[in-house]
This record gives structure tokens, sequence and C-alpha cells, in this order.
């Protein structure tokens, strides 16, 4: 008979996860692409001043659609050219990519800008005596640059905005829609980080800025666009991840649209607030 030698007992007990293994792992805190803490912008006008922005902090995620509301002369504006490095504020700062703008010379400001922003206007201001092409790519038209360093590039968003068709036509042979189109795509040509548009679609009817507010979601979508729009329309609000009201140069709500799904539900959850808030 063999001599079984017992099995040295395991102890049933097994030795508990530490506390840090038990954690579910959290995600890691996405730095926002773009911020404003406390901003203040005062107009100084024939000795009398106007405070436009009065305290506003707000932080954009990469990749994330935030809408701007509030009634005519709360500093919608005065928000997105702080924003954009076009104005500096009174006081407080505003960090692009985590970078303080604040404190650099206009010069730095605007090396920090290229390529970091896209402006789009509710005027669409394109030059006339230019084509749709050469207005997108102006920067480098008017540097005199070689047409071949940029082609592929300038075809590349040509088409992202589907203006193909119309690359050699003046603004005035197209539509409105077209030379929106047109606006965005020069605002997207330097591949920025961030597109601001200030009522983008303020001026256009209503079926031509639902086309212009789905190629900004598709480029949201499909290329990690950052987006903050101005807008008074709360359909056009809805195609946001997020809408904020400003009201006498302070954000006095917001509202969460993410993960709803169905334009329907977004525009409607974005009247239901508004109506709570009383605009
Ligand atoms: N360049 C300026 N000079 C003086 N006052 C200004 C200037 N720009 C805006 N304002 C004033 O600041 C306030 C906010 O304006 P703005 O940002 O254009 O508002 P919104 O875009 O929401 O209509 C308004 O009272 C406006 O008259
Ligand atoms: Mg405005």
């Amino acid at each position: 008979m063999r001599d079984v030698k017992p099995r040295p007992v395991r102890s049933k007990a097994k030795a508990k996860p530490k506390a840090a293994a038990r954690r579910k792992p959290k995600a890691p805190a996405v730095e926002p692409i773009l911020a404003a803490r406390d901003l203040v912008k005062e107009y100084n006008t024939n000795g009398s001043s106007v405070r436009a922005l009065d305290g506003v902090s707000l932080e954009v995620a990469p990749g994330s659609f935030v809408s701007v509301m509030g009634p005519s002369g709360s500093g919608k504006s005065t928000l997105m050219h702080l924003l954009g490095g076009l104005d500096a504020p009174t006081s407080g700062d505003v960090f692009l990519r985590g970078k303080k703008l604040s404190g650099l010379t206009d010069q730095e400001v605007t090396l920090a800008r290229r390529g970091s922003v896209g402006f789009v206007f509710q005027f669409f201001n394109l030059v006339p005596v230019l084509t749709v092409a050469e207005n997108i790519a102006l920067p480098l038209v008017i540097a005199g640059d070689e047409p071949s360093s940029y082609a592929a590039r300038l075809d590349e968003v040509i088409a992202q905005v589907g203006l193909t068709d119309c690359r050699d036509q003046l603004p005035s042979q197209i539509s409105g829609g077209q030379q929106q189109r047109t606006a965005i795509a020069r605002a997207i040509f330097p591949a920025p980080a961030v597109v601001l548009g200030d009522e983008p679609t303020g001026n256009l009817d209503t079926r031509t800025s639902q086309q212009i507010l789905n190629l900004l979601r598709e480029l949201q979508e499909a290329h990690d666009q950052t987006i903050v729009i101005v807008t008074h329309d709360p359909r056009a609000a809805a195609y946001g991840d997020r809408v904020i009201y400003l009201e006498d140069g302070q954000i006095t709500s917001n509202i969460e649209l993410n993960g709803m799904r169905g334009g329907e539900a977004r525009a409607k959850a974005v009247l239901a607030w508004l109506q709570k808030l009383g605009a």
C-alpha cells in the first residue's frame, strides 16, 4: 500500500484582492480641448462700459458638439470671439489645447489659433472674385504656395463638404447653402481642432440649414471634429451634445443631450428646456 501523503490543505478563503484592484477602472479624465475660466469682457465706448461677459466658465471635450443659445445681446458672439482668440478678455482665461491664450502676444495667439480653430460666420465672407476652391485654400493662395503642394488636401475637403461639382465656380454662381459649405470647407481646410460657428445657419432657409447642420455633425462623428455653434434655432441647437444658455453675460442653464437618440427627441427636449427657462 502506497503511503498517501495528505495533500496540503489550501485555505479556502481566497486572499482578498487589494482595494485598488477591486475598484472599477476609471475612465481617464479627458482634457478639454477648449476651456474658459471666469471670462469677463467689458467694452468701453464713449465713456460708458458694457459688461458683455460676466464670469463665464466652460469646458469643451474633444470631439463634442456644443450649442450656445441666449437672447440677442447676451454675449454669445463675444464668447465665440474670446474662445477663438480673436479678442482678449478683460479678465479670466481661455485655454486652447491646454495652452493659456491670455498673456500671449498677438503673434503668439495667431500661432496658437492657426490649425487649432476654424471660424464659420452667419455671412459667409467669401471673396467674390475667387472660385470655390480658391476661397477654401485662401491663405495658401495668398501666400503664393504652389497649388500642387495642397491639391490633395483641397480635393479631400471639397469632397467632404460635397462641392466637387462647383469647385471652379464663383460664389455668385452657387446657392447660399453651397456658399456656406464653402465657408465651412475654408474653416476646416487647415484641419483645426475646433470649429466655431457664430449663427452659421442664421442666413439660410430651413432645409439648407438642416443640410449644413448635418454636415457639421458628420464632421464631428466621422472626423472627431469639435464644434461649438451659436444659434437661435432650437432645432439647430438640438444637433449639439450639450446646449448652454447665456443671459446677461452668464451661463444660466445647460442641458445634456448626449445619449438621447433621434433628432425629434432632442429637439423636443430643447424646446421643453427653453420653455422652462421662459425663453
Ligand atoms: N465691439 C463692441 N463694442 C461695444 N459693445 C459691444 C461690442 N460688441 C458687443 N458689444 C455689446 O456687448 C453685449 C453682448 O454682445 P454680443 O456678444 O454681440 O451678444 P450676442 O451675440 O449674444 O447678441 C451687447 O450689449 C453689445 O451691445
Ligand atoms: Mg451675436
